[in-house]
């Protein structure tokens, strides 16, 4: 019996292009989808952009077009990447669909019915020169626990402290520059808390990756509140039932615009959809995501999903974050690849593949090291792979009129059946996302056949006329060796597969392997993928860099952009301070908060733990080993995630853009800075 799968892959935002971040996620997505197809079951990968949201219609009216004409360019520029990287979604739809207007209502609904949704006044932000509301991220101000100026309206950055908009500091609308004011509105919630004990089941089910249910587990044991799934006009996205001025939060219909892309399907074809999304449906529902996403998937989306009725995913598959040459990608470093310049110069498969590589089912991030991406894709690919069927298929086209030997010769028997007997454990690692273990085993099976071929030496054998037979026979062996191959490779290098297809003349599937071919005619061999030249990558990360915009030239400092100067101190007041260079003996990211690392700092007397707000800037790797200046006797503090004893100086303007180390020669850690 085989299974039935449906699965999907997170919604781009509709207001920019795809890069190779977005990739990762698609590409793994890809390939199991296609494994799934090639082991023989049902599976279907239902897709769409999420339409919706502030920034969705902020970029719409900067570009002086509406949100709709801005999301269907968007979403034609998506589609054209999507069939450019060979990624096979069954669908690929919009959240800003009749199908998704109508299931979001429907889920609305039913969740109200059940007593799921209260409504409550609170106090937000409102910019008055505009009219509207301001979401966290629109409005900026001093942070109401440290002072820092130029905080975003959720958490600050520097002493990640989190709170709400109303209590900053001084705030000013990102969208106006204007001051806003505090302005009441009624919003509508999803209780959450209703949700806690069925939470606590799902998430301990399998469902996800342990370190998903172990950081989810967090939010479960500190009480579940209630969700703000409502927005005032003027916003992009579906006017809440029974309202004129209430919208859903673009993170309700979201999710719903997987079941959305999955009924504009089955218009096509005819499948019952619904049936999939009741409760004790046999059809496996999973979804691919990044980390950034996890509690969306594995609370919201689930407890919706419950709460009206419908059943809830098999499993969220979740992955970590790509970082190039180990940082963030960054587009003035030229690494914030879009999907289009990457294809204007460098195929779709060689990236497939070094991302199958080092794919495997855990949430850690991955790293894309172009320099060992080039040497990776030329080995394996172009100097074993593809190797296999050119070394062999000449003398086939030329000496035997295009046909493979009448038998297959009895020696390589069990040669074969090794070969044909490691699909078992290659399906095994498709199944288990262990996509990197899949490779290897795949490249220790092209050694092989490479090997042989070199042993067998057809090209020695071929200057004796005598020996025709025998030539005849190594290359039908040679050519059945990469069928195998790249029929296992298949759901990694799809246009390879299919130019297989059509050179050695037959369909691949995994069940045909188990009959070799002879007596049968092939195709003229054409160049299947050729080296990948290290210029080629020069020119993706110069044509990135040549896309950043111009950085605006720095305005000449006007006294009233100037923070005022702090009160007069003495040098005796200074010389409180006690500074110190540290050595960053060891640098990591803190679970559960986006900005901060955790350093540990080595001040020759003794070392420190200090979380410093610099994850933008620095990748916590890149830090280790590297010396920076210190606070050291600063008090103490104690922060969610720990005990903060001292702070770094920091330099820059914030964000990716912020400079903590000293030169590395000539100080010792320890050594007091004056
Ligand atoms: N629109 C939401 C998802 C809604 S799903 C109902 C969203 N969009 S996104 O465009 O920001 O991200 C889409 C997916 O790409 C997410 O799963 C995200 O984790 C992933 N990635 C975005 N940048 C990435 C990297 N640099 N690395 C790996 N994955 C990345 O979130
Ligand atoms: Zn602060």
């Amino acid at each position: 019996m085989s299974r039935r799968l449906l699965v999907t892959s997170a919604l781009p935002y509709a207001n920019g292009p795809l890069h190779i971040g977005h990739l990762l996620e698609y590409i793994q997505c890809d390939i199991w989808v296609r494994y799934q197809r090639l082991a023989g079951n049902q599976c279907q990968w239902v897709w769409a952009d999420d339409a919706h949201g502030t920034p969705i219609m902020l970029r719409a009216e900067a570009e002086g077009t509406t949100p709709e004409a801005l999301i269907e360019r968007v979403k034609t520029e998506h589609e054209q990447d999507i069939a450019g990287f060979l990624l096979s979604p069954d669908n690929f739809h919009t959240t800003h669909s009749e199908e998704n207007r109508e299931i979001s209502a429907d889920i609305y609904e039913r969740l109200k019915a059940a007593g799921h949704i209260v409504t409550r006044t609170i106090s937000q932000l409102y910019d008055e020169e505009r009219d509207m509301f301001l979401p966290d991220r629109y409005v900026k101000g001093g942070c109401p626990s440290c002072g820092t100026p130029d905080q975003y309206g959720d958490n600050c950055e520097h002493c990640s402290a989190t709170y709400d908009a109303t209590d900053l500091i001084d705030p000013i609308s990102q969208v106006s520059g204007s001051k806003p004011v505090s302005r009441d509105s009624e919003q509508y919630f999803f209780a959450l808390g209703n949700f806690t004990d069925m939470l606590k089941e799902w998430t301990r089910s399998g469902t996800l990756q342990p370190e998903i249910a172990n950081k989810l587990s967090e939010w479960l044991d500190d009480g579940l509140q209630d969700w703000d799934i409502s927005r005032n006009a003027p916003y992009f996205g579906f006017e809440i039932p029974g309202t004129t001025d209430k919208y859903f939060y673009v993170w309700l219909d979201a999710p719903i615009g997987y079941m959305a892309s999955h009924r504009h399907l089955a218009e096509r074809t005819g499948e019952d959809w619904a049936a999939s999304w009741q409760p004790g449906s046999d059809v496996e529902l999973y979804h691919f995501i990044g980390k950034d996403i996890a509690n969306f998937h594995g609370l919201f989306w689930p407890a919706m999903l419950h709460g009206a009725g419908f059943r809830t995913p098999n499993g969220v598959f979740c992955h970590g974050f790509l970082t190039v040459d180990n940082k963030k990608m960054s587009k003035s470093r030229g690494t914030s690849i879009t999907v289009n310049t990457w294809l204007q110069h460098i195929d779709a498969e060689p990236l497939r593949y070094y991302f199958a590589a080092k794919l495997n089912s855990s949430v850690v991030d991955l790293n894309l090291n172009l320099e060992d991406f080039v040497t990776r894709v030329n080995s394996d690919l172009v100097g074993k792979v593809v190797n296999i069927a050119s070394r062999c298929a000449g003398f086939i086209t030329k000496r035997f009129d295009g046909r493979l030997a009448k038998t297959w010769p009895e020696a390589q028997r069990a040669d074969y059946e090794h070969l044909i007997g490691a699909r078992h454990v290659i399906m095994d690692y498709y199944e288990k996302r262990e996509f990197g273990k899949a490779m290897r085993e795949i490249m220790v099976l092209a050694e092989h056949a490479n090997t042989w071929i070199n042993d067998a030496e057809p090209w020695v054998l071929a200057k004796d006329p005598e020996r025709a037979d025998e030539v005849q026979q190594i290359c039908t062996v040679g050519l059945n060796y990469f069928r195998v191959i790249v029929t296992y490779l298949a759901p990694v290098l799809p246009e390879i597969a299919a130019k297989t297809e059509a050179f050695l003349n037959t369909r691949l599937s995994l069940d045909d392997l188990e009959t070799p071919l002879t007596d049968h005619a092939i195709e003229r061999y054409k160049p299947m993928m050729t080296r990948i030249e290290p210029a080629q990558i020069e020119k993706v990360l110069e044509a990135t860099r040549e896309s950043q915009p111009a950085p605006a030239a720095p305005a000449a400092a006007s006294a009233a952009d100037v923070e005022p100067l702090a009160e007069e101190i003495t040098i005796e007041d200074f010389q409180k301070i006690d500074l110190r260079v540290a050595k960053i003996v060891a640098a990591e990211p803190v679970e559960g908060a986006d900005k901060l690392v955790e350093l540990t700092l080595d001040i020759g007397s003794e070392t420190r733990t200090v979380f410093a707000g610099i994850k933008a800037a620095y990748a916590p790797a890149d830090l280790v080993g590297r010396q920076t200046v210190m606070v050291a006797n600063l008090k103490p503090r104690k922060m969610r995630f720990g005990l903060s004893s001292g702070m770094v100086l920091a330099v820059g303007p914030g964000g990716s853009d912020l400079f903590i180390l000293s030169p590395d020669d000539g100080a010792r850690p320890g050594m007091r800075v004056k």
